[in-house]
Parts: structure tokens; C-alpha cells; sequence
């Protein structure tokens, strides 16, 4: 077995440091080493999205990158969307007023997939919402939920700057 690396990051604002084998997916040591389990495991290659998070400011797929490659990034999960009082994001409200959720199983990745994408468009049409979430699977809504609350959210945040 290889020797156990040391790995430290940024993880939801807090500097988080552990040991870790070489060999450990990252979703594997923020959930079962960090304790953050808000991060959904699902097909673990790359395909359904449920383990997406924002990495170093980008929307990334946690179980195709092993712990020791976060070494001094800046990570978010989905329990560092909300605020420090618990006020829920824009994301958080819309998903929750407009239904965008049935067994919540997709919703980490589908709120950091949809983060991401206000960030990089804060106007999306429909069209643009369901490419940009294209990546993460639903297997419960329909995904008209979810489009119609990225659209409410993207409207509440562009109102609030
Ligand atoms: Fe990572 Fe499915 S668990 S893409
Ligand atoms: Fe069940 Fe999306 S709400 S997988």
C-alpha cells in the first residue's frame, strides 16, 4: 500500500487538513473523513453529477479526483451554500418554492451545477438552463422544477446586486 499523504484545503470557508492513502476519491474524504455527507455519491465515474462541487470555483465531479489533488484548493459543498445564520442561498429558497425536488437524491449537484452556471451566465434562458445542468442526472422531476427555479433564482440574485 502506498504511503499515507498529507492533504489540506479550503473546504466551505475553513482550512481542513488530513491524511489521506493516495488512492482515496476526493468525495470519499470529504464524506467520510470530513464528515460532510451533504455530497451524494452515485455512480462514481463520472456520469449521474450527484457528487458535483465547486472546485476552486468551478464545477467539478468529486468522485474523478482523488483527495491528494485538492491539496491547497478552495472547495464548496453544498453545506457552504447557505449563510453562516442559515439564511438559504437564492438557489436553496427557489428550489424549495418552485418544487424542484423529489427524493433530493440529485439536489447537492444539481444546486452546485446551477451555481456554477449563474456564475458563468447570471441570465440564463430555459434552453441555457437545461444544457447548463445537463450534466447532473434527475431521476424523480422531470427537470421543469429545477429549470424554473434556477430561472426564479437567477432573477432574485441579478435583483439583489
Ligand atoms: Fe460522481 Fe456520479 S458519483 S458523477
Ligand atoms: Fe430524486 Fe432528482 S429529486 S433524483
Amino acid at each position: 500500500m502506498a504511503e499515507p499523504r498529507k492533504v489540506s484545503f479550503k473546504i466551505n470557508g475553513a482550512v481542513r487538513e488530513g491524511t489521506t492513502e493516495p488512492r482515496k476519491l476526493l468525495v470519499d474524504f470529504i464524506r467520510d473523513d470530513l464528515g460532510l455527507t451533504g455530497t451524494h455519491i452515485g455512480c462514481e465515474h463520472g456520469i449521474c453529477g450527484a457528487c458535483t462541487i465547486l472546485f476552486n470555483g468551478e464545477a467539478a465531479r468529486s468522485c474523478l479526483m482523488l483527495a491528494v489533488q485538492a491539496d491547497g484548493a478552495e472547495i464548496t459543498t453544498v453545506e457552504g451554500l447557505a449563510a453562516p445564520d442559515g439564511t438559504l442561498h437564492p438557489l436553496q429558497q427557489a428550489f424549495w418554492e418552485h418544487h424542484a425536488l423529489q427524493c433530493g437524491f440529485c439536489t447537492p449537484g444539481m444546486l452546485m451545477a446551477a451555481c456554477d452556471l449563474l456564475r458563468v451566465n447570471p441570465s440564463p434562458t430555459e434552453e441555457e438552463i437545461r444544457t447548463g445542468l445537463s450534466a447532473v442526472l434527475c431521476r424523480c422531476t422531470g427537470y421543469q422544477g429545477i429549470v424554473d427555479a434556477v430561472k426564479a433564482a437567477a432573477d432574485r440574485m441579478r435583483s439583489s446586486n
